[in-house]
């Protein structure tokens, strides 16, 4: 479906459309219209897309959660609200962030399969250090999520390997997961700072790449593609931005993708971007790579500052969670702290350090999709920052 807009000629304004699945489904005139090339794009999404956007219907997504939501903040809110560890409620009370916009943001939530979201994954799981949803609660998010899903755009059939389409974290940090690209992805992830320019267009700043410390990773010609609220119709980045990258990273280091931003012409507010590259590759070192080499220049100063502080990490990123450690591999923190100071190196800007992903995720006022926010506690998070930074302007020397 959305492969017929991937070439240019057929990219159509999403109005438009939406003017001619409305009439299209009013069972007026196919005929009268003097664009056939709308009615073919159109007819071919709405025919086969089993939900999204046929027959001019709407996704009642926000309608339906908002019902549950009393719900989900009674079973839910004392620990996922702003403020908690993994505040992917935002703020039920004030609406301020908007627990929609902060939940359908949420990295893995609003997916194509809906019993596969993580908000009913996790959440049921043995992993889960909180409590479950009861069973009204839980069917009410299957319905909702099962609504959503129908306008969430199946990329599992594209030729390029391609990130399902998410809606990104607006005015903040995102840190997109590769795992959907293979196995050997987990843990891998881009990362980039949202901006919503005017309602027509999306800086996306500081694009970084990030290989776990095992494995390496090459990726070729990256495409955003931007599907309109409520279309599985994507509409890639008009001048198409990264044609010429390749981006080849050895293990247990980062990168930026091209010139590390992109302005998305084509963007509309409350769309979903999907993420396709003409080539993801992992690299197996076999062993190539020389595993003592450290790019820190003050191991010391890591070693005497900033480990300290880190180790309230270690309980995920140790080792416990793979996902955690494949993102961040800290489990050399005691045993070989030069070997964690680069990985955590990676994760730091040392010419701003407060901007610094270590910060940003972490803060328990920053809305970043992290599973640890310091229970909310801000001078806890201030004494980590205050002594991670001492390590960090001896590495900016
Ligand atoms: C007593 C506190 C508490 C309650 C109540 C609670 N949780 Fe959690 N939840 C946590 C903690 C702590 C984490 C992070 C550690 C973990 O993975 O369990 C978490 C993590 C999660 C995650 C994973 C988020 C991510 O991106 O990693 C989901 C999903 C989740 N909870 C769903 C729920 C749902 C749904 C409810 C209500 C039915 C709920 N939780 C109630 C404490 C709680
Ligand atoms: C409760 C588990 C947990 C704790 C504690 C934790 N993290 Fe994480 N962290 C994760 C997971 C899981 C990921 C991967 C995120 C994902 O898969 O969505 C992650 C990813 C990250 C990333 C990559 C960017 C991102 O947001 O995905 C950074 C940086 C990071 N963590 C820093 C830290 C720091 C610094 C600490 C300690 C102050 C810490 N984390 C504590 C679970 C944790």
């Amino acid at each position: 479906m959305h492969k017929a807009t991937r070439s240019f000629g057929l990219v159509v304004p999403a109005v438009a459309m939406l003017a001619v699945a409305a009439l299209a489904s009013a069972g007026t005139g196919c005929g009268s219209s003097d664009s056939p090339l709308l009615i073919s794009t159109s007819s071919s999404s709405s025919g086969t897309g089993g939900g999204g956007g046929a027959g001019g219907s709407e996704n009642q997504g926000r309608e339906l959660f908002e019902a549950l939501l009393p719900d989900l903040a009674k079973e839910c809110g004392a620990c996922h609200a702003t403020g908690g560890d993994t505040p992917f409620l935002g703020d039920p009370t004030t609406g301020k962030p908007d627990p929609y916009t902060t939940i359908t943001s949420w990295q893995g939530f609003v997916v194509k399969e809906p019993k596969k979201s993580d908000l009913l994954v996790h959440s049921v799981s043995k992993e889960h250090k909180g409590t479950k949803p009861s069973d009204p609660l839980y069917a009410k998010l299957l319905e909702w999520l099962t609504e959503e899903a129908a306008y969430v755009a199946d990329v599992s059939q594209e030729d390029q390997p391609t990130i399902p389409p998410f809606k990104p974290i607006i005015g903040g940090f995102n840190a997109v997961y590769l795992g959907a690209l293979g196995p050997g992805f987990d843990g891998m992830a881009v990362t980039f700072v949202a901006e919503e320019l005017t309602p027509t267009s999306l800086s996306l700043t500081d694009i970084e790449v990030h290989p776990t410390s095992k494995l390496g990773l090459k990726l070729v010609h990256p495409l955003f593609t931007v599907f309109e609220k409520g279309s599985i119709d994507g509409d890639p980045d008009p001048v198409d931005s990264f044609s010429n990258v390749t981006l080849e990273l050895q293990p247990g280091t980062a990168g930026v993708l091209g010139p590390g931003t992109v302005v998305l012409a084509n963007w509309k507010t409350e769309s979903r971007i999907s993420l396709a590259f003409e080539g993801a590759t992992v690299i197996d070192p076999n062993g190539m790579v020389d595993p003592n080499a450290s790019p820190c220049k003050a191991v010391e100063s890591f070693t005497a500052n900033a480990a300290p502080a880190l180790n309230v990490c270690l309980q995920c990123h140790g080792g416990a969670d793979p996902q955690a450690q494949g993102a961040v591999d800290m489990s050399e923190l005691t045993s070989a702290p030069d070997k964690t100071c680069g990985q955590v190196l990676n994760r730091v800007n040392p010419a701003a350090p407060a901007k610094s992903q270590i910060f940003v995720t972490t803060n328990p006022g920053n809305q970043a999709a992290h599973p640890f926010k310091f229970a909310g506690n801000v001078a806890q998070y201030n004494t980590f920052k205050d002594a991670v930074t001492k390590w960090i302007q001896e590495e900016a020397k």
